[in-house]
Parts: structure tokens; sequence; C-alpha cells
């Protein structure tokens, strides 16, 4: 790639390409385009969990001045049925939960569209409603598949003998509440049909699936729809497919003829752009006294809805972490009167991690080994259920490295004895690891008679860094300079990338831009430098690429420490030191990648002492949705918080040998603050979140 005279730009901290931008205003986000003639939709939530709609009646909203339409079932055109039910609106009268949308009001204001939604006046025949996930009800069942495609169950030799046979065994319960995504930006779409097409300026993590999505349920061709979304203000998996309110937008667009903006209220993203599901883990460990584990058995009861099953993979890291002859994952369903849940940031991963490595930690205790040596102890030589070997693995470096920058080796196990005045002190830790994605994707860079390069693939930033990662992987495969360089990306037209989740948006997209940067100096060579006045365009697709790659066991890892003060008194927790020690490959941006880790830590932090949507039961929804109820970390929550990394190289992944960071942060945060809460104050809490009455009751 780089040759001698110009320093390379992967692995330099530049800094965001778009930063300027963002800060002085000028980067638009999705309600922020201006659309001449656009009008304005409020919508209608359901007011009650479960039953149907006996009639709508929009008399008073439609004599309000500057109201052009209500949209319900009784009047809505018809869509194409798709998938995701969620999609559906306004398709049926039927209510699935608590503030599934059941109209909308158009109007020439965002204040009468709203005012009119308040007058719109709903009538139902409502069933009783079923929210609540419990371990005895009589309707769960086992899902084929848990996200995006792993088998539900796995067994591997006879977990329940060595259970019954072992010197140590550690048999626990731990939960976890829903919790919902809140990204800076809420969700916002603005829909333009003209003539038979449809552009719509949305805030998406995949503008590609977005617009497939749009064209399956208008049916029209995918051609005849763009989806616009240059800048994302956050998503960590909600806004990685099309939700509700998109559909909304456009449908209003068409019985309107106008332009139709909608943008969701902070309260509407609790009912309608999925949360992760709340989770019942019984883990089970069976170990040699010396901590040598015989059986790992990790079984998880989730919820669904009614209409869409969505089966979160919250026992597969538990396949991959640790070595024993015998073990057994199983993932349960109970489809509730509820919102379907959906991607928050490492689903799977990030629950099934704080179970895992909570017992972990009871498992240590209970051998009397220390929790470093015992996870080393059980450190596997191949993948453990698929037997692949590792593309690489250095958990083992990231804890001793971890350990020995986090100042762990005199650690007294002893919990409840370091005091400072009234607050007990107490250090955790438990390890992290995500899966290492790669999807095939096409890529194209023109080369401009002005001297510039245009790179173009239909990804996403969404606040992670991608267009300076993607900035710095061509300016080094065109051996150019960073600031010669220009990243299109977040528009349906540009060449067609993969979604923006699973950690997967730099190596993707990456890997076709290094690719098309190949072919474009192979062009240019051919043509002596010289660049015609229309440019010269090369184009990438890695889907053959990523076909062939050798089938090895692809994971990133890392080591998270804690420590917490707790005030026995109170039961206040703080966190005065977060340290996260990753292996994640070669690190592209140490300043992004610094910030990802960070980012993903604090929202750890937020899941182990702030986040969970209280359902009531009464009336079938959650509570608390709003930021004055629903807590998520302020400045002063966060202390000491920093982020290393190991040197890894792997070359069995993309061109750039790097593994994906926008979710191993999270993982294994919310395990370690709870292990250090415990050898604070001898209290084990294995109910997520760790709130003051579980510490003092
Ligand atoms: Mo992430 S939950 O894969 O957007």
């Amino acid at each position: 790639m780089a040759t001698a005279l110009r320093a390379p730009a992967i692995g330099s901290s530049l800094s965001r390409v778009d930063g300027r931008l963002k800060v002085t205003g000028q980067a638009l986000y999705a309600a922020e385009h201006q659309i001449s003639g656009v009008t304005h939709a409020a919508l209608v939530g359901a007011e009650i969990a479960a039953g149907v709609v006996r009639g709508v009646d929009a008399t008073a909203a439609l004599a309000l001045p500057g109201v052009l339409a209500v949209i319900s079932h009784e009047n809505a055109p018809r869509l194409a049925r798709v998938d995701d039910a969620e999609l559906a609106v306004f398709q049926s009268s039927a209510v699935a939960y608590r503030g599934q949308l059941v109209a909308a009001v158009v109007a020439e204001s965002l204040e009468t569209a709203r005012h009119a939604a308040g007058l719109v006046r709903v009538e139902y025949d409502a069933r009783e409603h079923d929210v609540a996930l419990r371990p005895d009800h009589p309707r769960i069942y086992q899902p084929e598949k848990v996200n995006p495609a792993y088998p539900s169950d796995t067994a591997h030799g006879d977990a329940d003998a060595a259970l019954g046979g072992a010197d140590v065994v550690v048999d626990e319960t731990y939960e976890t509440p829903a919790v919902h995504n809140n990204p800076m930006e809420p969700h916002a779409s603005i829909a333009v049909w003209a003539g038979g097409e449809l552009t719509v300026y949305e805030s998406t993590q995949g503008a590609a699936g977005t617009r497939d999505s749009l064209a399956e349920l208008f049916e029209v061709d995918p051609r005849a729809v763009r989806v616009v979304s240059p800048h994302v203000g956050g998503g960590f998996g909600s806004k990685g497919k099309a939700r509700p309110q998109i559909v909304v937008a456009a449908l209003a667009a068409r019985v309107v003829g106008r332009p139709v903006k909608l943008a969701l209220t902070r309260r509407e993203m609790f009912s309608l752009t999925g949360y992760r599901t709340p989770t019942i883990q019984r883990l089970r460990l069976a170990a040699n006294s010396d901590g040598a584990l015989q059986a790992i058995v990790h079984d998880v009861l989730e919820q669904t809805s009614t209409i869409t099953e969505f089966a979160e993979q919250t026992a597969t890291a538990t396949r991959i972490m640790y070595a024993a002859a015998n073990r057994r994952t199983t993932h349960r369903l109970l489809a509730l009167d509820v919102p379907t849940p959906s991607w928050m940031r490492a689903p799977g991963e990030c629950p099934g991690m704080y179970a895992l490595e909570s017992a972990l930690d009871e498992l240590a205790i209970a051998c009397r080994i220390d929790p470093i040596d015992l996870r080393i102890r059980n450190e596997p030589e191949v993948e453990p259920e698929s037997g692949k070997p590792w593309s690489s693995r250095n958990l083992v470096a990231c804890l001793r490295d971890g350990a020995a920058r986090f100042g762990w080796s005199d650690r007294d196990p002893t919990p409840g004895v370091r005091r400072d005045g009234n607050w007990l002190i107490g250090t955790g830790v438990a390890s992290s690891t995500y899966p290492t994605y790669r999807s095939g994707s096409r890529a194209a860079v023109e080369a401009r008679v002005d001297g510039r390069f245009t790179v173009s693939v239909c990804g996403a930033d969404i606040g992670t860094g991608a267009r300076t990662i993607l900035t710095q992987i061509a300016a080094d495969t065109l051996d150019v300079p960073t600031d010669l360089i220009d990243v299109e990306l977040g528009d349906s037209a540009l060449p067609r990338g993969p979604v923006a989740g699973g950690s997967m948006g730099t190596g993707s997209w990456g890997g076709a831009v290094v690719r098309a940067c190949e072919a474009l100096r192979a062009k240019l060579a051919e043509l002596g430098g010289a660049i015609p006045d229309d440019g010269v365009e090369a184009l990438a697709d890695t889907a053959d690429e990523v076909a062939a790659l050798p089938k090895l066991a692809r994971h990133a890892f890392g080591a998270q420490f804690a420590e917490v003060r707790v005030n026995p008194k109170t039961g206040e927790v703080r966190v005065p030191r977060l340290l996260g020690m990753f292996a994640v490959g070669r690190i592209m941006n140490p300043k992004l990648a610094r910030s990802q880790f960070i980012g993903g830590m604090t929202m750890g932090l937020s899941m182990a002492l702030f986040e969970q949507s209280l359902l009531d039961l009464e009336f079938g929804d959650y509570l608390n949705h709003d930021f004055a109820q629903y807590h998520v970390p302020s400045a002063a929550d966060v202390l000491d918080i920093d982020a290393a990394w190991v040197d890894e190289h792997d070359d069995q992944l993309n061109p750039m040998g790097s593994k994906g960071i926008g979710e191993i942060g999270i993982v294994g945060t919310a395990a370690a603050i709870a292990n250090a809460v415990h050898h604070a104050t001898g209290i084990r809490v294995r109910r997520l979140p760790i709130t003051s009455e579980r510490l003092i009751a």
C-alpha cells in the first residue's frame, strides 16, 4: 500500500473529516433537509395493549384549519405484505401492543399536526393483555434460530453428568431488564413522491436495505426509490432497518400529494424502534477444585412480540469463550403483547456475557482462585463448539496486560474489607468478546481531473467515524494525502454495501474500497497518469472474495476492569475507574477507536447501574419513556474511563487486518462492575441494573 515518502494514514489519529461540518451545523441530519412544500405528520398510538380498533373518529381533527388528512386502517392505501409485520402500518384494526400506530395526522405545521393528533378519537375493543416475561409460562417455545442465523440450541458431551459429579458447581440465574436505544438523533423521515418515484431523507444505518423495504411495501421498482442519509446521529441497531415512521411518512406523502416530514419524539421511540429484550438466564458451571471447567450450561429465556419473531442470540458468546468438554446452550422465547424487540449494541453478547462473566466470578470465589487466573486456566486451543482454529485470539494478553495497567496484582479477594471513609471499595474483572463479521460490499472510486478522488459506497457513518476511516484506507491504497479524498456515504444510489451493523462497516466497506482503489491505480497506470476531463472510475465487488475466506473462528476479545465505591448506607454506587483492554486486530485510527471503546463502555456502565424500562402490568406498557425517568449516565457518572489495546496482527480478515470495534466496548462492562460491587460489599446482584434498593434491602 503506502510507499516511503508519505506517512501511512492508517494507524494515524486523523480527526473526523466531517467534524467541522458537524460542529458548524452544516452536516444535515434527516429532519433538517429543506424540502419545499413540506407538510408534517404526527402519530396516534394505541391506548390498549391488545385488542382491535373499533373506530377512528377524525371529525374534530379534520375540522382544525391546516389539517390535510387523518390516516388510519379505515382509509390508508394498501401495502404489500413484508416479513417485518411492524411495517404494516394502518393495514388492520388489530392492536398487538400499546403504542402501536393506529392513526397519523398530516398538517401544514408540526404544531397543528400534534394538536390534531390529540383530537383523534379512537375506540377500542380491548382484550386482556399478557406482557410479563415469566419462566413458568405455558407458551414458551424454542425458536428455529437466533439472530442472525445461529442454531437456537447446542449440546456437546454430557453436561448433566459433569454437573452431577463435579467438585464445584455454580448454578445461578441472572436477569436483565428491557432497555431502549436512545441515540441522540431520534428516528426521522422526510418522504417525497414525484411521479412514481420516492425519495426519503432518513436517519438510517442501512440506506440500501431501507430502500428495498420501501420498494417491496409500495410495490415499486427498487430503482424508483432512493434513501438519502448522509449523517446519522447514532443508531446502535435501532436504525438497522426500516422502522414504522418511514412507512407512515411515505404513505402520508402519497395520500396528501406533498412531501411529509415525520420525526419521532423521544417517547415514541420507546414503542416504535425496537429495544433489547429482557432476559432470564440460568448459568450452570461445573469445575474441578483447581478451576478447570468440566461443564458450561447456559439456558436463556427472552421475549418477542405476537406479530414478528425476534430471537436474541444471548448464549452464543458462551459457545466460544471457555474450554469445557461438556456444554449446552438453549434459547427459549415467549411471544407477548409487546413491541418487537430488536438490535441494541452487541445484541446477545452484551446480556449473555453479563451472566456468563458474573458466573465465572462466582466460580473463582468458590474455587478460591483469582478470577483472571480462572479465565486463563480455561483458555481453549480452538473454538470450543465448532473446533475451528482461531484467526487470532488474544484474550489472555488482554487479561494480563489489563491487569498490569489497572493494578490488579496485590488485590485481596476478600469482599467488603476495603474502606475509604463511608465508602466500600472493590474491583472486578470480566472478559469481553464480539464476533468479527465481514460482508461482501461494492465500492467505487473516481480520479477527478482536479486531482481529487471520490470514494463512494452505500455505508453509513452513524457517529463511528466511518467516513474518516474510509478516507484513510483510500489514501493509503492510492498513496495520496488524505485531504485529496472525498467520501460519499449514506445514499442508496451509491454502490451497495452492508448495513452499519454487526461492527462490520470498516471491514466490509473498507475491504471493497481497497479493491476499488487498487483497480483505479491499475487504470491510472495504463493511462500513464493522465486523467481525462470526465475522470476515471473503478468499481469493486468483494462478494466472491468474502465467500472464499477460509473457515476460521473470527472474534475480537477484551478484558474489562472496574473499580467501584459503594455507600453501604444509601446503596449509591460510583465507578471511579473503568479500563478496557482489547485485542481487535489492527487499530485503524487510535483517536476514533478510543472513542468507540469508551462509548461502548459508558453504555455498559449505563446498563450496570441505570437503564431499565419498567413495565406497568396493568396498562401493559413501559412506563419510564422519557429521560426524566429512563436514566442514562451524565458526565458526572463517568469518571476515569480508559481504553487500550494489545498489538494484534491478523491477516485472515480483510485487507486492513482490522476487527470490528463498534460493539465490543459494551460487552463485559456490566459484569466487571457487578463483580466489583460484590468485591466491595459481599452482595451479589444477579439482576440489572444495580440500583440502591438492591444493595440495601
Ligand atoms: Mo449493531 S446492534 O449491530 O447496529
